[in-house]
């Protein structure tokens, strides 16, 4: 759910301040889950599976779902919350199973990846043919008013800050996806405003926890100060009633497998 996240690596997160402080991540993901639309017996794949709650929830359904992400501490603590189900910890870009799945779900993991075409590989291969693609993640314009206000703070102290994120167009992610050999059969960018956990400091926290490789350039002792900056930039079009919005964007697609592939 990261730009491969493992350890040592600047993205690795706190599985407890994920579930505490930014539980929205996978509580707005049951809408891809009701988009999946599990059947029971099937194989899925969770492709990011982060703690592990959407993975549940796709069990829930009967479905026999397998749960995979980079960060050993996630997978860690899915495992510890759901016993009974099945993670792994292994990289986007590249991964294997014996058996092929149903479908590949992945909710808000994909933006953190830069090797798109490696993943769609990697999915295209572990799906049986016509098997599903069901996927979220930021689109276009995500967190827009967060980064930029990021930079120009950034800048006003000589540093130079990237969106290190993708966030792809129904276009762009469409045309990849057919070149991998999927067939799209749904794609839409809608603006989806997300209130942060934490009150007043749920900008700064939200930062804290997702924003290391966009302040990756700020010297550590300078970060609360362009934080601060940031927070007085965008206070008036993002905070309300002791709560911050974020300004996400969320690219949606569904696409099947369309390749034929040898019998495994
Ligand atoms: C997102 O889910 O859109 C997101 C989360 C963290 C950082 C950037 C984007």
């Amino acid at each position: 759910m990261t730009s491969q996240r493992d350890d040592g690596d600047e993205n690795a997160w706190s599985a407890d301040d994920y579930d505490g402080g930014h539980a929205f991540v996978f509580e707005y993901g049951e809408g891809v889950v009701d988009l999946l639309d599990p059947a029971p017996g099937e194989r899925v794949l969770d492709l990011g599976c982060g703690t592990g709650h959407l993975t549940a929830s796709i069990a829930d359904s009967g479905a026999n779902v397998v749960g995979l992400d980079a960060d050993r501490a996630m997978v860690a603590e899915a495992a510890r919350t759901y016993p009974d189900l099945r993670f792994v910890q292994g990289d986007a870009r590249q991964f294997a199973f014996r058996e092929p799945f149903d479908a590949v779900f992945s909710n808000a993991a994909l933006h953190w990846i830069d090797e798109q075409d490696a993943v769609l590989d990697s999915v295209g291969d572990v799906l049986r043919p016509g098997g599903r693609f069901v996927a979220e993640l930021g689109g276009t314009g995500n967190v827009e008013s967060i980064v930029g206000a990021v930079e120009a703070a950034a800048a006003e102290r000589g540093y130079t800050v990237e969106n290190p994120w993708y966030f792809p167009s129904v276009g762009e992610y469409a045309s990849l996806l057919e070149a991998h050999g999927f067939e799209v059969r749904y794609a839409t960018l809608f603006d989806r405003p997300t209130e942060l956990d934490d009150g007043e400091a749920g900008l700064a926290s939200w930062l804290g926890m997702f924003g290391d490789g966009l302040l990756g350039p700020v010297p550590e002792d300078e970060r609360d100060a362009v934080v601060a900056d940031v927070e007085d930039h965008l206070r008036k079009e993002l905070f309300a009633d002791g709560t911050w919005t974020a300004d996400y964007r969320r690219l949606r697609v569904v696409a099947r497998d369309g390749t034929s592939k040898p019998q495994k």
